[in-house]
């Protein structure tokens, strides 16, 4: 999935969302301690809090213009109490040489490795970037039978949002189109800005694409990343993981 064209609508798409998962990566980063690793760090939405909270970060990504949003926000806040470092790396490939108290993918970016192998290098690199007496943590959601096997290939309005500069009403459409045999959703986001007589004033078109995860496979996984499981929760409030739960949460320490 190419976040080129996502870094423009990135942070508006993110504006009426619940930051609880930064609540949570902050909580565990200054509980854990410096040096924090995040894996796939786009436009800082988390790194910067936790930059900001004192920690030293680096943050790596594999899209430039998701940096150069980071990168701004950073500039704007001049300097803050603890580094933030942004990288350009592939988290399939990943080898900075040293290691963190604390590695964490949020946002189901673990889902944007497209195969079973590249999802399992992903785990292991961010195993291997972690002191032995580190933990690992990561979420994505968990899969919805009804919305696989459902209805599907059609575009639903997934979320209304004000734009921030041009104050339009912004509608970010979906478009879904599961795969149960490879386990992938290849769909659409679609960003349409409309004017206050609701005449269309603009649109983008990304492709998007995601191999999802059942806690079943995610747990061998783990395993086979040379990791074990410490804690599993379904809610950013840590409740547990359960059949019921949409969100699947994993704090793990290696092997
Ligand atoms: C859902 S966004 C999450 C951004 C940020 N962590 C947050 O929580 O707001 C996923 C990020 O993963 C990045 N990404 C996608 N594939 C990647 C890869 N192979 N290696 C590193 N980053 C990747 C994207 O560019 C994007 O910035």
């Amino acid at each position: 999935m190419n976040y080129s064209a996502w870094a423009r609508w990135y942070d508006i798409a993110y504006s009426t969302v619940s930051s609880d998962d930064v609540d949570f990566y902050t909580a565990r980063a200054k509980e854990i301690g410096s040096p924090v690793l995040e894996i796939g760090t786009g436009t800082g939405r988390i790194s910067l809090p936790i930059a900001q909270a004192g920690i030293d970060i680096v943050g790596i990504d594999l899209f430039e213009p998701m940096l150069d949003v980071a990168r701004r926000k950073l500039a704007d806040l001049g300097a803050t109490p603890g580094g933030l470092e942004l990288l350009n790396a592939d988290m399939r490939t990943l080898d900075l040489q040293r290691k963190f108290n604390f590695v964490f993918a949020p946002a189901r970016v673990l889902l944007l490795a497209l195969t079973p192998e590249d999802q399992l290098q992903t785990l292991r690199s961010m195993a291997t970037h972690t002191e032995p007496d580190g933990r690992v943590a990561f979420n994505f959601f968990v899969p919805n039978e009804d919305m696989i096997h459902g209805p599907q290939g059609f575009p639903y309005v997934y979320q209304g949002i004000a734009h921030p500069v041009t104050g339009n009403r912004v509608l970010f459409w979906v478009v879904d189109r599961w795969d149960p045999d490879a386990q992938t959703n290849h769909g659409l986001h679609i960003f349409e800005e409309l004017n206050e007589t609701g005449e269309t004033v603009g649109k983008t078109t990304i492709d998007v694409a995601i191999r999802y995860i059942y806690p079943t496979e995610a747990i061998v996984m783990i395993e086979d990343a040379g990791m074990v499981v410490e804690e599993a929760y379904g809610d950013f409030d840590r409740s547990p993981l359960t059949e019921e739960s949409s969100e699947q949460i994993y704090i793990c320490r290696p092997a």
